[in-house]
């Protein structure tokens, strides 16, 4: 009985994760979708789409990371998945990591 308790928070808190991240769940990175993840997600820090005025000074806007990453957007979906020094760890799923590196690729 008392493991089942214990085991509660821990659930709890990976629901939690779960519902903050769920979006709208569509298959195979769609660009519409990413676009809705990056304006929730990282348009605090990043430029996401052309007609943003401000983000934080110093932080690629997603149109240079587009020109960036062009002949390689595997490379990109693989920095997405892993945790980055500056940018906080997201934990991004599959799906939210496909969508962002449709989204992107759809910027050049
Ligand atoms: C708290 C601020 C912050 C947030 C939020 C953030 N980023 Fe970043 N991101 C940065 C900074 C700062 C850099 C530059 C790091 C560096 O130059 O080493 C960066 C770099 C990147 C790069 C690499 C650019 C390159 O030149 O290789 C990618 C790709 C990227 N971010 C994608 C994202 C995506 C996608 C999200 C949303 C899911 C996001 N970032 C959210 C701050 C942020």
């Amino acid at each position: 009985m008392q493991s089942i308790v214990a085991s509660i928070p821990t659930f709890s808190t990976a629901m939690l994760f779960a519902v903050i991240l769920a979006v709208p769940a569509k298959a195979n990175g769609l660009a519409e979708q990413g676009k809705i993840i990056a304006t929730t997600w990282c348009a605090n820090c990043h430029v996401v789409q052309n007609d943003q005025p401000v983000a934080s000074a110093d932080v690629p806007a997603f149109a240079t990371i587009a020109e960036k990453y062009a002949d390689d957007m595997d490379v990109l979906g693989a920095f997405l998945a892993d945790p980055h020094p500056v940018m906080p760890d997201m934990s991004l799923t599959r799906q939210e990591i496909s969508d962002l590196v449709a989204y992107i690729g759809s910027l050049r």
